[in-house]
């Protein structure tokens, strides 16, 4: 049975840009007939890696496509790839109104979506996403990227998709590890969602403590409901800020702190999901230090995000190169650091007179 939310993104003034996220199951098998509504496409290209072709290139059969099937791994997430993508589509003469598919986690997605922006000045792209990570964050938002040897994310654009197509069943083949690298991101969600200037309050902080259980057993509406809360909380931020002025900031809530031990560690030993948990720990102990929440809010926060068991410890890293790497940070500007920090429930604000020493304090606990 196909269950369908349909979600519009709205970017103001940018009509243009404004995209449905449909949220659903067993949509794949149904993918033919529903892009088509979103492209006049006459040829598709569908960028995907390997492992997810192994698993569902059977469920998709899109008239007039071709397939590239690229390798797993943030480390392709390069020129090479991204060459490699539009290679496939000047030899399949690929035109500016065809179609370019990104069917896979946030790496497929991400570089995909940047080949697409930049075909013929762009072509259409639609979002198949596959991780719970893609289907609440990456595949929202319109950032699209590869990496450069000397940064991640370096080299991208600002690009929307026509359609986001999100097939909740292909979850239940996710490593666990993948999921709760996901779900440390619907719980970013719940720390910021008053501050996301939407008009719904769903209160996910209740909704993720509720039902805990339904979320790891992949309950079908539970989940659709999950990612899209999630993408509307997001979808509210972007269209607000779509390039990142101002208030896009409040989704890097422990992000500052994640960039450090991603780099420290050359992003082979934890996930960004694992190293945004334990940056939104480190963000609320560092907003407790600084009196911006209650005990109460910082206890029962460290208790979801244990619940959930997304957050690891024991990193063992250098506190001066912790802090150095901060500043390394594209996000820092003017050699400042801004923190997102919680500063009630449910809220952040952002804060630069931080000292070292409350950096140090704040990470202490989790070295
Ligand atoms: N554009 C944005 O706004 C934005 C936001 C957050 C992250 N990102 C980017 O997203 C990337 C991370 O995305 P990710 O976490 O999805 O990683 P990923 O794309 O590497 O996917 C994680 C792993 O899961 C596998 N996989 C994907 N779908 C599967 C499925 N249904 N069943 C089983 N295995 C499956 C992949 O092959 C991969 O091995 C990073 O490159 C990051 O920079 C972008
Ligand atoms: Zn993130």
């Amino acid at each position: 049975m196909t269950q369908l939310i349909e979600q519009k993104v709205n970017i103001p003034e940018k009509q243009a840009y404004s995209y449905d996220i449909l949220i659903g199951r067993n949509l794949l098998e149904n993918a033919d007939e529903i892009i088509k509504k979103y492209t006049k496409a006459n040829k598709l290209l569908i960028v995907t890696n390997e492992t997810v072709a192994k698993l569902y290139m059977s469920n998709i059969n899109i008239k007039n496509s071709v397939w590239l099937i690229l390798e797993d791994g943030e480390e392709y997430k390069n020129i090479e790839n991204y060459k490699l993508i539009l290679d496939t589509a000047v030899e399949h003469k690929l035109e500016r109104n065809d179609c370019i598919i990104a069917f896979g986690g946030g790496v497929i997605g991400d570089m995909a979506g940047f080949a697409a922006a930049s075909y013929m000045r762009g072509c259409d792209f639609i979002q198949i996403p596959t991780t719970l990570l893609a289907q609440v964050d990456s595949s929202v938002g319109g950032k699209v990227a590869i990496n450069h040897e000397h940064g991640k994310n370096l080299i991208g654009a600002f690009y929307q998709p026509k359609l986001v197509l999100t097939d909740i069943s292909v979850l239940k083949t996710l490593p666990l590890r993948q999921l709760k690298t996901g779900l440390a991101e619907v719980l970013k969600y719940a720390f910021i969602e008053k501050s996301c200037a939407c008009p719904l309050n769903y209160r996910l902080f209740d909704f993720l403590k509720q039902n805990k259980q339904e979320i790891f057993d992949l309950n079908p509406d539970i989940m659709s409901k999950l990612i899209d809360i999630c993408c509307t909380l997001k979808a509210s931020v972007v269209n607000q800020d779509e390039t990142e002025k101002g208030l896009r900031a409040i989704l890097n809530l422990g992000h500052t702190f994640a960039h450090s031990i991603e780099n420290l560690t050359n992003y082979t030993v934890y996930t960004h999901g694992e190293a945004v948990g334990a940056g939104i720990k480190m963000a609320f102990k560092l907003a407790l230090i600084r009196g911006l929440i209650s005990k109460d809010y910082f206890e029962s926060a460290m208790e979801l995000i244990d619940d959930y068991d997304i957050a690891p410890v024991g990193f063992n890293l250098d506190k001066e190169k912790f802090y150095e790497e901060m500043f390394l940070d594209k996000k820092a500007k003017g050699g400042k650091i801004r923190f997102i920090l919680p500063n009630s429930h449910y809220s952040v604000v952002s804060v630069s007179d931080i000292t070292k020493e409350h950096v140090f304090e704040s990470i202490d606990d989790f070295m």
